[in-house]
C-alpha cells in the first residue's frame, strides 16, 4: 500500500502537470480549405467580417442579425446593461416570431416546402408541408389553444413529443399567441417531464399518442399519465392533455383517455377550421420558450429565451455559418427537443424560409444506408449532426454514403468534441472530399453558435471547433482567474467576455442560480452595469490556439456528455437513491467509443440488504426518473465510496478506477484502502492501469460551477 501511495503522489504531480502537457501532446492537425464551389455561392464571403463585428462596432454590430428580420416596431436600443448580467437585446423593439418563420414568407414562398416529415417506416412516403399549409396549421392550433384551452400571452405550456411535423406546428402556435413553451425531449420519462411542468407552472399537456423508434411503435401517451400524476403529486394540476395523433386512421396507444382532461388535438382541430389568430405583437425581449438542462446540481434548469435577441441570432447564425438559402433543403438530425433542433431546424432555418426535414427515427433504421437514402431522395444539400451519429454510422455502414447519390454543400457536426478520425471519416467519405465541414460549438444557453469556423473563409481543422463567432469575444481563464492568451499552451476555463443577442435571459424561477451558476466566477464587481465585469462561464475546459481555434476538452463540472445530450450525475444519482435499498449513490463519466461518454454508478447499500437484483432495480429507477438515455453502462455495489474526511464522495477517484486511469493521490482520503479494493474489483487484481485521463474525466467532480 505505501509503495502504491508513493508511486500515486508522483503520478498525482504528473497530472497537475498535464494541462501543459496536453499543449505539448497536442499534435497540430492539417488543415482543410474550402472548396471553390461553396465559396461562390456562399452567404458569407466578405473577410472583413470579423472587422465589422470587432469589439469597436459592439453592440451595434447585432444590427446586421437583426435586421434580417421583420420587426412591428424597430428597436430603440441595441442592448441594455442596467441590470446586469440580465441583458436585454434590442429594446423597444416588438415582433412575432411566428410571423417571421411563416406569414412572412407567404407572398414569394407559398407553395415551397418548409416542412418534409420523413416516417421513420420506409414504405411511408414523405410527407411535404407548403408554407401555405404551415401558416393554415399554425394558426388552427393557435386558435385551439387560445379558444378551447383559454391560453394567453406569458402562460407556459409543456410539449413533450416526438419528431413529427406537429412539434413545429404546436411551437409556432404558441410562439403566435406569446405564449411561453417548455418542449420536453420525447425520450425523456414521464416522470422527468412531469418535473419540468412543475418548474414552468404549466397548466396544459401537449403530446402524441406514439411514434416509431428502431421499428417499434411506442405507446407515448402512457408517459402523459406518468407526467400529470408526477406534476400533482407535487402541487401542479394539469388542466388539459392534448394529444396529437400519430395516424390519421388509428390510434398508436392502448393506453385510456382521461375523462374530462385527455383531448384528442386532430379532433378539436375540426371547430377550428380556417380560423386566423392575428399574431402578438410581442416586446423582443418577452420570452419565447424555456429549454431545460442540465446542470451540477440535482434539479435541471429551465433556460429562458427571448423572442428578439434569440430569433435574431439563430435567423444569423443560420444564414451565414448554416449557409441556409430559401432553395436549401436543410436536414438536422438532432431532434426538436434539445436546443440545436429549436435554434437549427426550427427556427433559425423557418426564418430564412429554408425547407428542413424532419425525421422521426434513428439514423441507422432500418440500416445504416438509411440517412444516405434521405439525402438522396429528398434533395438534401445542408446536413448537420453529431459526432455520436457519425461515430455509429462511421461503425456500422463506413462505405454506405458511396452507394447513394446526394450531393451536400456544407456540413456541421455539434454537441462533443470530436476526434479527428472520426471527422475525417465524415469529410472524405460522407462529404466526398468537397463539402465543407463546420464543428459549432455552443450551450443549450447560448441559443446560438460561440464558436466555429465561417465556411467560406476559414479553413478547417479536425478536432478543433474553430475561431469564434462575429461579435463573440471569448477568454480562457485558469482558475485564480488569470487569463491564458491564444497559444499559451495551457487548457483553462473558456467565457465570453461580451454579451450576444442569443445568450438566455435567466434561469425560470431561480435568478440567484443564473448569477450564480455563469457569472459569480469571474465577475469582480457585482454592482458593475458595464459588460466588461460580467464575463460568462461556459462550464468548458478549451484549449485555444495560436490561430484562435479553440480546441473543447469537455465539462468542467458534474456534466456527463452522453451522446452530445447533457445529463447531470446529481440528477442521476437522486434517481438511485429512489430505491430504497440504496444508501448512497455515486455516478461517473467513462469513455465510450460511439456515445462519447456514458454513466457508470457507484452504489452502496444499506445495512444488511442482499446484493441480488439490486443492479437491476436501480438501472430500471434510471430510466423511469429520467429516461433510457441516462441508462448507466454499469451499476457496482461496493463496500464504502471513497471519502474526505469532510465526508464528500471523491468522484473523480471512481471515475479513474472505471476508466482505467491512473487516480492520483488519495493520501488525504478517510478511507484510502477503499479505493484499492475498489479497483480490484472493477479492474481485477492485476497492477494498476494508467491510461492518459481526457481532461473533463481528469477534473471531474472537482468544479461544481
Ligand atoms: O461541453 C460542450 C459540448 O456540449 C455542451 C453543451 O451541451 P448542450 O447544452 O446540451 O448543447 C448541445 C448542443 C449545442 C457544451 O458545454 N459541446 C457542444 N458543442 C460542442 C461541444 N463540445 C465540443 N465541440 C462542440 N462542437
Amino acid at each position: 500500500m505505501a509503495d502504491a501511495g508513493t508511486q500515486n503522489q508522483k503520478e498525482g504531480d504528473e497530472s497537475r502537470l498535464s494541462e501543459a502537457e496536453i499543449a505539448v501532446h497536442w499534435k497540430e492537425e492539417e488543415v482543410y480549405y474550402p472548396n471553390p464551389r461553396f465559396v461562390g455561392q456562399a452567404n458569407l464571403t466578405d473577410p472583413n467580417v470579423s472587422d465589422r463585428f470587432s469589439e469597436k462596432n459592439f453592440p451595434e454590430c447585432f444590427r446586421e442579425y437583426a435586421d434580417l428580420l421583420s420587426w412591428d416596431k424597430y428597436w430603440t436600443t441595441t442592448l441594455d446593461t442596467s441590470k446586469a448580467p440580465f441583458w436585454k437585446w434590442f429594446v423597444g423593439g416588438k415582433l412575432n416570431a411566428s410571423f417571421n418563420c411563416v406569414d412572412r414568407h407567404l407572398e414569394k414562398y407559398r407553395n415551397k416546402a418548409a416542412l418534409i416529415f420523413v416516417s421513420e417506416n420506409e414504405e411511408d412516403p414523405p410527407e411535404a408541408v407548403t408554407y401555405q399549409e404551415l401558416y393554415i396549421r399554425v394558426n388552427e392550433m393557435a386558435a385551439l389553444l387560445r379558444d378551447f384551452c383559454g391560453l394567453k400571452t406569458g402562460d407556459r405550456v409543456t410539449i413533450h413529443m416526438p419528431m413529427v411535423t406537429e412539434l413545429p406546428v404546436t411551437m409556432l402556435a404558441c410562439a403566435r399567441l406569446g405564449v411561453i413553451h417548455s418542449v420536453v425531449f420525447g425520450g425523456f420519462s414521464g416522470e422527468a417531464c412531469g418535473a419540468r411542468i412543475v418548474d414552468s407552472g404549466s397548466r396544459v399537456l401537449i403530446t402524441m399518442d406514439g411514434y416509431y423508434r428502431s421499428g417499434k411503435l411506442l405507446d407515448h401517451k402512457v408517459n402523459a399519465d406518468i407526467a400529470c400524476r408526477k406534476a400533482s403529486e407535487e402541487g401542479t394540476k394539469i388542466e388539459k392533455v392534448l394529444i396529437w395523433k400519430r395516424f390519421r386512421d388509428k390510434s398508436a396507444s392502448p393506453t385510456p383517455m382521461v375523462e374530462g382532461r385527455d383531448f384528442i388535438v386532430n379532433d378539436l382541430l375540426k371547430k377550428f377550421r380556417g380560423h386566423l389568430v392575428p399574431p402578438v405583437s410581442m416586446a423582443a425581449e418577452a420570452p419565447l420558450f424555456l429549454m431545460y438542462t442540465s446542470g451540477s446540481t440535482g434539479k435541471p434548469k429551465g433556460c429562458q429565451h427571448s423572442t428578439g435577441g434569440y430569433l435574431a441570432y439563430v435567423t444569423g447564425t443560420s444564414k451565414y455559418i448554416q449557409d441556409i438559402h430559401p432553395t436549401d433543403v436543410y436536414w438536422c438530425m438532432a431532434d426538436i427537443g434539445w436546443i440545436t433542433g429549436h435554434s437549427y431546424i426550427v427556427y433559425g432555418p423557418l426564418a430564412l424560409a429554408a425547407t428542413s426535414v424532419i425525421y422521426e427515427g434513428v439514423p441507422t433504421f432500418p440500416d445504416p444506408g438509411r440517412p444516405w437514402r434521405i439525402a438522396e431522395q429528398l434533395g438534401v444539400n445542408i446536413f448537420h449532426t453529431s459526432p455520436t451519429a457519425i461515430r455509429s454510422l462511421r461503425k456500422v455502414g463506413p462505405e454506405e454514403p458511396k452507394k447513394y447519390h446526394y450531393r451536400f454543400k456544407c456540413m456541421t457536426t455539434v454537441g462533443e468534441p470530436i476526434e479527428p478520425e472520426a471527422w475525417r471519416w465524415y469529410y472524405e467519405v460522407v462529404g466526398r472530399g468537397e463539402t465543407v465541414v463546420t464543428d459549432t460549438w455552443w450551450q443549450t444557453e447560448t441559443g446560438g453558435f460561440l464558436c466555429s469556423t465561417k465556411p467560406a473563409l476559414d479553413p478547417m481543422k479536425p478536432g478543433s471547433t474553430g475561431p469564434p463567432m462575429p461579435g463573440i469575444y471569448p477568454v480562457v481563464y485558469d482558475e485564480t482567474g488569470k487569463e491564458l492568451p491564444p497559444g499559451a499552451g495551457r487548457a483553462g476555463n473558456v467565457c465570453i467576455r461580451n454579451p450576444w443577442p442569443g445568450i438566455f435571459q435567466t434561469i425560470w424561477g431561480d435568478p440567484d442560480r443564473f448569477v450564480r451558476t455563469y457569472y459569480a466566477k469571474y465577475n469582480k464587481d457585482k454592482t458593475s452595469t458595464d459588460w466588461h465585469d460580467w464575463p460568462y462561464f461556459a462550464g468548458d475546459g478549451a484549449l485555444w490556439a495560436k490561430d484562435r481555434y479553440m480546441r473543447i476538452l469537455g465539462r468542467v463540472d458534474d456534466v456527463i456528455n452522453v451522446a452530445g445530450h447533457r445529463l447531470g450525475t446529481k440528477e442521476i444519482e437522486s434517481a438511485c437513491l429512489t430505491v430504497p435499498e440504496v444508501a448512497e449513490a455515486a455516478v461517473v463519466p467513462i469513455v465510450d467509443a460511439e456515445r462519447g461518454r456514458v454513466p457508470e454508478v457507484y452504489i452502496a447499500l444499506k445495512p444488511g440488504v442482499k446484493p441480488e437484483g439490486i443492479p437491476e432495480k436501480v438501472t430500471l429507477a434510471v430510466e423511469t426518473v429520467i429516461g433510457k438515455i441516462a441508462r448507466p453502462r454499469a451499476v457496482r455495489i461496493v463496500p464504502d465510496m471513497p471519502k474526505t474526511r469532510s465526508g464528500k464522495i471523491m468522484r473523480r477517484v471512481l471515475a479513474s478506477i472505471s476508466n482505467r486511469m491512473d487516480y492520483g493521490d488519495i493520501t488525504t482520503l478517510a478511507n484510502p484502502e477503499v479505493v484499492e479494493q475498489i479497483r480490484v474489483q472493477v479492474q481485477g487484481a492485476g497492477p494498476v492501469e494508467k491510461k492518459a485521463a481526457p481532461e473533463d474525466i481528469k477534473r471531474f467532480g472537482q468544479d461544481s460551477g
